[in-house]
């Protein structure tokens, strides 16, 4: 499966205030837009695009406009973090949500929302989840984008684990991942080691 780590040293500084715990919630969120942005402009690097002309003040410059159709696609609620920055650069993408629901004990992953666009077969889906720890949900979120019909869908991660990896590996082989990390692993609670905590909790303050 391609994993694609992302090495830019820009990632790495936003990545390194968000895994600080000392790091509040109105920094820690424009931390997770400003490495969102990163990782999204590196996995849409092949978007389609077409040439077009256009007039500056001196006359006229032959350039190229994105044409393909985006989805985003936000598994909630840690990825909402992540959806802005990502219509930043690509505003006109459709976007489709889906709602899943760790159990703390178990760690097993229940769907409790999900509205997406239709006609997917088409598009670029860009799934957003920030931490691929033990990839159940990120399966299970693959699995409801595949029944949807959609064809090309790559993942943007901030921090993974090597059991998420595997598991997405296994079953969902074509799914490109876009992290800049792969971390130790994960603890007895499924969190990831050393990981940054939980995502959410620390966007929203609510630990
Ligand atoms: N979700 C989080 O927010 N953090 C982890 O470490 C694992 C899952």
């Amino acid at each position: 499966m391609p994993v694609h780590l992302v090495e830019h040293p820009l990632v790495h500084d936003a990545l390194a205030i968000l895994r600080d715990a000392s790091t509040p919630p109105e920094i820690f969120r424009r931390m997770a837009v400003r490495i969102s942005l990163l990782l999204a402009a590196e996995a849409t690097r092949d978007l389609p695009a077409g040439n077009v002309t256009v007039e500056t003040p001196l006359g006229p410059a032959s350039g190229r406009r994105v044409d393909g159709d985006v989805v985003v696609v936000p598994v909630l609620r840690a990825g909402l973090g992540m959806l802005d920055a990502v219509l930043e650069l690509i505003p006109s993408a459709r976007v489709g949500h889906i709602g899943l629901q760790r159990d703390e004990m178990t760690a097993i992953a229940s769907k409790y929302y999900s509205k997406l666009p239709s006609s997917l077969g088409g598009s670029i889906v860009l799934m957003i989840d920030p931490m691929l720890a033990t990839g159940g949900s990120a399966v299970a979120a693959l699995d409801m984008l595949r029944d949807a019909g959609a064809h090309e869908v790559r993942m943007i991660c901030i921090v993974s684990a090597p059991d998420g990896i595997a598991l997405v590996e296994q079953h969902h082989p074509d799914v490109h991942i876009y992290t800049p990390v792969i971390d130790r692993g994960l603890n007895d609670h499924k969190f990831i080691v050393p990981g940054l905590g939980d995502f959410g909790d620390r966007l929203y303050g609510t630990h």
